[in-house]
Parts: structure tokens; sequence; C-alpha cells
């Protein structure tokens, strides 16, 4: 409530990059007081044995996660973890840091519940944020790191420019994801459609480093569009088979303007209500399709306990939200843990793990 008619206005009165920016000094100074990420935790975690399980050797306490976008430079892991999320993705990094598009880049559709955004990877690059996951992050939930192509990289050198990210950030993640869908990197989606050499070379760094390190593989994910066709998808699954990736994030941002009264001129990736259905089809149709071999994390349009129970019955073992979070506020993830437990229990499941593409 006092999101909704307290701090919302205020932030939403603000341009969404800067209300943004206010939100990051916020969780900034709350990362170097122990004191207040203990009220935060205090106020919105929630727990739940019904919403606990272990996957691909990582402990979850929710499937509910913080999807990629939200701290691009994996700065605030540790006061984001406060808010009840079961694990975040931090980045888009890149190799090279770099700025991102020129401002005004993202856009509030407020009728839609919707963002346009066109930011372009602005990140610090990834011998930075390796620094910052150095020095600071202990969060104690998973950690996934999203990994995407700098922009002065040509896409022919696109696997060299990955696996320097990917070497760099190697011993902070839990998981990788390979991100080849945003739309705001010129070519960046061309890769979707020749995803094997890349995918292989990723697989065989992981090989080496994890022999070197003593440690099991991490997995990797492959995060995809929500604008592919069928035919896409069943090639893409099959290449990631193939490559041995442990699953596919569905989906990014859509180039799609469909749904938008009034469509603004900004170029750019919708997220928010207006994905909600479109990434619950894909989470399905995957689920049908490769369902037994990889592993599905499903996002887009999630503002409710309902919407994440839709992804799960779909088939999504994990599911991530960024837009809900920014129009429903930060008890959200609350909410939806609570509410998945009502739900689960309606339909007779003692653990979420039960739920997983029950309905696809
Ligand atoms: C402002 C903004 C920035 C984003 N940046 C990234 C990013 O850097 N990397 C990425 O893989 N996805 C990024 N995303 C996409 C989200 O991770 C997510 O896939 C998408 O927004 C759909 O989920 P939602 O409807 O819950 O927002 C971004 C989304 C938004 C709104």
């Amino acid at each position: 409530m006092f999101y909704k008619k307290v701090l919302k206005p205020i932030l939403f009165s603000f341009d969404p990059e800067t209300a943004h920016g206010i939100a990051l000094s916020f969780l900034r100074a709350a990362d170097h007081f122990p004191f207040f990420k203990k009220i935060l935790s205090f106020q919105y975690s929630f727990s739940h044995p019904a919403l606990e399980f272990k996957l691909l050797g990582m402990q979850f306490r929710s499937p509910v996660g913080l999807a990629a976008g939200f701290d691009k430079n994996c700065e605030l892991l540790n006061s984001l973890a406060c808010f009840g999320f079961g694990f975040i993705e931090g980045g888009t990094v890149t190799a090279l840091g770099q700025e991102g598009n020129p401002k005004p880049r993202i856009f509030r559709l407020k009728k839609e519940e919707a963002l346009i955004n066109c930011l372009g990877f602005n990140n610090l690059g990834a011998e930075k944020v390796g620094d910052h996951l150095k020095k600071r992050a202990n969060p104690k939930i998973p950690i996934g790191i999203n990994i995407g192509k700098s922009k002065s990289a040509a896409l022919e050198d696109a696997a060299k420019d990955y696996l320097f990210s990917f070497e760099k950030l190697y011993p902070f993640a839990n998981y990788f994801t390979i991100n080849v869908s945003s739309p705001n990197t010129p070519r960046l989606r061309e890769l979707q459609n020749d995803l094997l050499p890349l995918l292989s070379k990723l697989q065989e760094k992981n090989q080496e480093l994890s022999n070197l390190m003593k440690q099991n593989l991490k997995p990797l994910f492959v995060k995809i569009a929500p604008d592919l066709s069928i035919a896409d998808l069943e090639q893409i699954s099959r290449i990631c088979i193939k490559a041995k990736i442990t699953g596919i994030i569905a989906a990014n941002t859509t180039v799609s303007r469909e749904g938008i009264e009034n469509i603004p001129t900004l170029e750019g990736g919708v997220s928010g209500k207006l994905l909600e259905t479109k990434s619950t089809q894909i989470v399905r149709h995957l689920y049908k399709m490769v369902g037994k071999e990889l592993v599905i994390i499903g996002v887009g349009g999630i503002f409710s306990a309902e919407d994440a129970y839709k992804k799960i019955k779909a088939g999504a073992s994990l599911v991530q939200i960024y837009t809900g979070w920014v129009y429903q506020g930060p008890c959200l993830v609350q909410q939806i843990n609570q509410g998945l437990v009502s739900l689960l229990e309606k339909d007779g499941f003692k653990n979420i793990q039960e739920a997983v593409g029950i309905e696809a």
C-alpha cells in the first residue's frame, strides 16, 4: 500500500532511468549498513518448505528470481537478496565497459503496465564487475551472471568477447546466462541463428575452468527472444541439447508493439504485462518439446502469484521478474511467494517442483 500510494507516485514523477538510479542509491546505502539489511529481510522475507528445493546443485528458498538488467554491474546483490528473491541474475555484463545508447532510453507505458527500454548493455565491463563481486558479493542465494556481446565487437568475434567475460566472472557465478536476445545491440539476435559455435566454445571453457578449479561444470542458460518462430525454437533447443547447455530462459523483451495504444517512437524491447501470455506460451512449447532435457526459466509479465504459477505449470522450474517489481513494488516477491504456497495447497502439492509442467 505504502509503495502504491506514496513511493510509486514519487518515483514515477521522475523519468524511468532517474527513478531506477534513485532505487539503486537506496540499495547502495542499504548495502553498507547490516542493520538496514536486517530490517529489509525481516520486512520482505518469506520462507516455506513448499517453496524450497534443490536444483542443479543449487539450493533455492523460492523459485522467484530477479531478472537480468536491474543490477547490471552486480554491485547490489547483497541488498537485493533482502527482498525475498530465491535467486538473482546480475548483468548483462559485456567484455568492455560501455555507456549504452543515448538517453532517454527507458519509457513507461503506464496504461499497459509495461516498459520499453533501449539501454544497450550499459555496464562497467567484466573486469570492474568482477572487482565488485570479489569485494562485496555474499548474498547467500544462487547468483546468475548474464553475459552479452560488447557493441564494438564484430559478430564474427562474438565468441572471443563472451569468453572474456565468462572467464573473468567464472568464480562468482552459480550459473551463467548467455544473452543472445537483447534487441538493443545491433545484430546481437542474429547469433540465435547460428548458436552452436558460440555455445560449444563456452562449454569447452566451462570444462577447462571447472577442471582447474576442481568444481562441477557451471550450469549455462541461453536467453532467447520472444519473437522467434516455432521452427526457430525447435532449432535452438536442439542446438542447446547438442552443446550440453543446461536450459533456456524465455524470454527477453519483445520488439512487437502489439497491444500498445499510443505507440511511442522509442525503439527497443517491450517488457511487462504485454509479454505475459507470449512468454508463457513459449515456456509451454519448450517444455513439451525438450522439458526432459532442458531446464526452463520463465520470465515476462509476472505481476502476481497466479502469473508465476501459470509459468511454472507451463513448465518453468524457476521464474524471474523485473517490470512487475517496478509497477507493484518491493512487496511483490513476498506476495508471490505467499500466494504460491496457497495455490500449491489448493492443488494438493507438497512442493513447488511437483507443479512444474503439469499443464504443459
Ligand atoms: C529496463 C530493463 C533492462 C533490461 N536489461 C536486461 C539486460 O541487461 N539483460 C537481459 O538479459 N535482459 C534485460 N532485460 C529483460 C528482462 O530481464 C526480462 O527478460 C524482461 O523484461 C521480461 O520480464 P518482465 O516482463 O518481468 O520485465 C531488461 C528489462 C528491462 C525492463
